[in-house]
């Protein structure tokens, strides 16, 4: 493949960020995620694929719910949070606001996101793992423009995808 025109046109769709966190029993996390995508209208499935360099992959796979919180423009403080920094050093839910969801999975005040329970799982070809999830609530206030990937760019991962756990 001509990696730098696979690269590039990817790079042209310029995904929504999205935070992903979970709860697996006393352990909580969440990570910044740009692999994500609706995945069936009817039911409704959300599918998110979660590094396994992880640690939010690794509570995930004890986890029965994950959430999905879209980023509005103005919430690159989180994505840098969330993307930024491994939940193996820092405690990142210390550092912001969220509240209970179902089964702990914490959700993150002033954004809207949903609720996924987790329905299917399929282990990694590569360094991603997917996640199916069917949506079991959802909140939204106002409809900010997403934070794009171009602009979490400079953002450097707290987990390279080859780290190994
Ligand atoms: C722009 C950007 C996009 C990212 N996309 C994903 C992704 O789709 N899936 C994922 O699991 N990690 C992704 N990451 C990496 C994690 O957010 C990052 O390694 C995080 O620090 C992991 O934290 P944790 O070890 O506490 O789970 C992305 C990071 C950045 C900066």
């Amino acid at each position: 493949v001509n990696r730098d025109a696979f690269d590039r046109l990817v790079a042209l769709m310029d995904p929504a960020m999205v935070v992903v966190t979970v709860a697996a029993g006393e352990e909580r996390d969440g990570c910044l995620v740009g692999f994500h995508s609706q995945s069936s209208i009817e039911p409704p499935r959300y599918a998110v694929w979660l590094s396994i360099a992880n640690r939010t992959q690794e509570l995930a796979q004890r986890a029965t719910h994950l959430a999905v919180h879209v980023l509005g423009d103005h919430d690159h403080h989180l994505a840098e949070l969330f993307g930024g920094e491994t939940g193996d050093e820092v405690d990142k839910l210390a550092r912001c606001e969220w509240t209970p969801g179902p089964d702990g999975v914490p959700l993150l005040l002033d954004t809207g996101h949903f609720v996924g329970r987790i329905v299917e799982r399929f282990a990694a070809d590569g360094d991603h793992a997917l996640v199916v999830l069917e949506p079991v609530e959802a909140e939204v206030d106002d409809a900010a423009a997403p934070l794009r990937l171009a602009q979490a760019s400079d953002i450097e991962p707290g987990h390279a995808a080859d780290d190994r756990r």
